[in-house]
């Protein structure tokens, strides 16, 4: 039976910043009650030519490049996002099309929100350990400041725009582990992005009681689902939703992990692009460690979660 690993990372963000400071110039708030709230300091804002696409294709081609791998390769493109931008055609055909990819590459899909990247890379590993692909590329692409109120400060704080990419490629050994996902329905309307315009809304306080009390179990599950404990985690790679999500479910996790994604800080919360571009942010600058196992685990609208461990 042959595995799969991932061979490649990349990202793209937006090249405009937006502080703290400056959002208190632009709705009632500062930067001492975003700090203490939720860790970010900085967020990236596409401008008018980022679109999903756009960002979902410059992260795509740099994991590729990453990889070594020529687009022609590729045999499975699969696009998360909570912001994809038409029902047809979908993301991923799209940035299969920018991108070069050949005709044999099948383009998927996935909105299970802040968790569909791990969906994704669900469905990625499952294609090439079953030799449905030989090559994936799996992308989370995210605008959420075109589905933001700009006058609500209490989400427009929250979020910001980009995009983070994985290749996974065949392996002899499975080096990522199977995805364990579900769903809480009774937090099913707590996220949504609805309306017309569609814009953002969510139940803050009930997000983070089920995050402080009940997603370490989940995450527990990734773990042994791939048959390690706890021990063995030498990344942790959480959804970016708040640092004060991410440091208690590192302190209920336990473990002594040597490298914690911590990127919602200087980029806010961009939903399903969050994992992969806090792990390639640090792949790039050479600071997330190589060959050990990481826990990728997301969680978000729906009320979705999954995860899966991953060898980087
Ligand atoms: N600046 C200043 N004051 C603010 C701001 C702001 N940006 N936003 C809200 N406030 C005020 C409120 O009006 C309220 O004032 P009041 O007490 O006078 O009514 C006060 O601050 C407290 O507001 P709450 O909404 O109760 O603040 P809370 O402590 O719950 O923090 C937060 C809000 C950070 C969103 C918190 O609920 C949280 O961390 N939730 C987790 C959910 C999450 O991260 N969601 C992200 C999207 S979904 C996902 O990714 C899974």
């Amino acid at each position: 039976l042959r595995g799969s690993r991932i061979i490649g990372f990349g990202h793209h963000q937006p090249s405009r910043i937006l502080t703290n400071d400056e959002l208190s110039t632009m709705v009632d708030t500062n930067d001492e009650w975003i700090t203490t709230r939720t860790g970010i300091k900085t967020r990236h804002i596409a401008g008018p030519d980022d679109t999903v696409t756009s960002m979902a294709v410059e992260a795509g081609r740099a994991a590729l490049a990453d990889a070594g791998v020529d687009p022609s390769e590729v045999g499975l493109v699969v696009v998360a996002s909570t912001t994809h931008e038409d029902r047809a055609p979908y993301t991923a055909g799209r940035v299969a099309a920018e991108l070069g990819l050949s005709g044999r590459a099948a383009p998927i899909d996935i909105n299970t929100a802040c968790s569909g990247f791990e969906y994704a890379m669900g469905i990625a590993d499952q294609a090439v350990r079953t030799g449905s692909a030989d090559t994936a590329l799996v992308i989370g692409s995210e605008k959420l400041s075109g589905i933001v109120d700009w006058s609500d400060r209490s989400t427009c704080v929250l979020v910001g725009d980009g995009a983070g990419a994985a290749v996974v490629g065949v392996s002899a050994e499975p080096q990522i582990g199977p995805v364990s996902w579900g769903s809480v329905p009774h937090l099913e309307q707590a996220v949504r992005v609805s309306g017309e315009p569609a814009r953002f809304s969510q139940e803050g306080r009930s997000i983070y009681r089920w995050a402080i009390t009940e997603a370490a179990d989940h995450a527990r599950a990734v773990v042994e689902a791939a048959g390690l404990s706890i021990e063995d985690i030498e990344v942790f790679a959480f959804h970016q939703a708040n640092l004060r999500i991410i440091e208690p479910l590192v302190e209920a996790l336990g473990g002594s992990p040597s490298y914690v994604v911590r990127d919602v800080v200087e980029s806010g919360n961009t939903s399903a692009a969050s994992v992969p571009l806090g792990l390639s942010k640090a792949w790039a600058r050479g600071e997330l460690p190589e060959g050990v196992p990481a826990l990728l685990f997301g969680f978000g609208g729906g009320f979705a979660h999954a995860g899966q461990v991953v060898t980087t």
